[in-house]
């Protein structure tokens, strides 16, 4: 078969390096992938945007089947051009990313198919929002309804900041068309929990629980990020807690999509918070996370292909999801300043010592080849390197010390990616 990735981030170079081990996958592409992925994968310099192009690109290469890691094509609808024009494509369409794509949208399903989550409630008039906040209770949470590079959250502690947030969101327009709409919730206590799922639009199949740290610094410092890093498995996602889940969030949901004429193909990232009152759904997102994928594909046993096409044939039910009884951590290798401003075009060294090992491996997030074809930064998050152990705790020193392994000008990570597994 022929393969091809939409993406260029950290989590289309694992799902690259987990394709390519697919005695399916005959030759992979990625569109547009990055120095790292080119290692596996022809990369292929369309953009994830540029639907007419990936899909011209898909039918004169002859591409079997066409996987997209990233959020925005999925919302935009990349895979309804795909399927107009006869292509295979593993993810949701646009009627189901929309999941993802409106929080107004995934909040009003969870309360009719009363999936628990937060109380809520959706503003479109800025002036309506601002006089509800006046009677809420503090904190409370803010969030745009569209897409927002994870930024769109604020949490309120007083109902001055919360006013503040309100006039940002829906009148500077700080993260442009995704305030349009805004949803206002209750503040939530507890972990978090990160737990992926394959849907075939009516089986719903999970993955391995992990967790992710979104602040910038050590100790859940600084400003929110896309992620500095993972651990997997979630030492606090015990049996019980997924048999909760299992009854009355992943299915129900994946039931009140079909229900409601939008049946879910793809990944199911659930974002669970794990209350005092039990587990409630945080977000939902309709791809891998990044940087989960690093962490819950290199301890996935399938094949990630055969997988992929159960989930477009509507075969889910057949296949047996099985995850190695071990512990992966991710440590994410940053530019200093990131996520606001930083310096990009350093050199890195050292990544040849990953070269063919099975216990640890870099992915490459913001990287390029210069002009003169050596490895150089090209990102606010430049390199995850993922290391597995035992357990958790063997997992994070071995991925500590695998990072010392890499360097480059202005790397910046954090200390204490995995800590939390202590106070387990
Ligand atoms: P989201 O993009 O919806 O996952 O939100 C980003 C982050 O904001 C989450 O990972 C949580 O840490 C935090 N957050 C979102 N919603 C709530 C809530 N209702 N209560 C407390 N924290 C929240
Ligand atoms: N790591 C969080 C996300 O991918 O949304």
């Amino acid at each position: 078969m022929k393969v091809l990735i939409i993406g260029s981030g950290g989590r289309e170079h694992a799902l690259a390096w987990k394709a390519a081990k697919s005695p399916l996958v005959e030759k992979l592409y990625c569109a547009p992938g990055n120095a790292g992925i080119a290692e596996y994968a022809q990369c292929v310099n369309i953009g994830a945007m540029e639907f007419d192009k990936l899909a011209a690109f898909a039918r004169e290469e002859g591409i079997d089947l066409t996987i997209v890691g990233m959020d925005d094509p999925l919302v935009g609808g990349v895979v309804d051009v795909f399927e107009a024009q006869g292509l295979r494509v593993f993810g949701p369409r646009k009627n189901a990313a929309i999941l993802e794509g409106s929080k107004a949208f995934s909040k009003d399903l969870m309360k009719k198919y009363h999936i628990p989550t937060a109380a809520y409630e959706n503003f479109t008039d800025p002036e309506k929002a601002m006089e509800y906040l006046k009677t809420a209770k503090f904190p409370i949470v803010l969030k745009a309804d569209g897409l927002a590079l994870g930024k769109g959250v604020l949490i309120c502690q007083n109902l001055e900041d919360a006013l503040e947030g309100v006039k940002e969101i829906m009148l500077d327009k700080k993260f442009g068309s995704a305030g349009n709409e805004m949803v206002i919730e209750e503040f939530m206590t507890g972990r978090e929990v990160s737990v992926l799922s394959f849907v075939d639009g009516k089986t719903i199949k999970t993955m391995t629980s992990a967790q992710d740290h979104k602040r910038a610094g050590d100790g859940d410092t600084g400003l929110n990020t896309g992620g500095m890093g993972t651990f997997s498995p979630s030492p606090f996602y015990t049996k019980e807690v997924d048999e909760f889940c299992q009854k009355y969030i992943y299915q129900p949901t994946v039931d009140a999509m079909a229900a409601e004429g939008r049946p879910f193909k793809g990944i199911i990232f659930f974002g669970l918070m794990l209350t005092p009152e039990g587990p409630k759904v945080l977000e939902y997102n309709a791809r891998f996370g990044d940087p989960e994928a690093q962490v819950v594909l290199p301890r996935m046993e399938n094949d990630l292909i055969e997988v992929c096409q159960a989930c477009v044939d509507g075969t889910l039910d057949q296949i047996d999801l099985k995850f190695a009884d071990n512990a992966a951590v991710c440590v994410v290798l940053a530019s200093d300043g990131y996520p606001v401003s930083y310096e990009k075009g350093y050199p890195i060294s050292g990544l040849e010592k990953f070269k063919d090992r099975e216990d640890c491996f870099v992915f490459h997030a913001g990287t390029k080849f210069d002009q003169e074809g050596r490895i150089v930064t090209n990102g606010g998050r430049v390199l995850g390197v993922t290391a597995l152990g035992a357990d958790l705790k063997e997992a994070r020193a071995n991925a500590y010390k695998a990072q010392e392994l890499v360097q480059f000008g202005n790397k910046y990570y954090r200390h204490d990616i995995g800590k939390a597994i202590d106070e387990a």
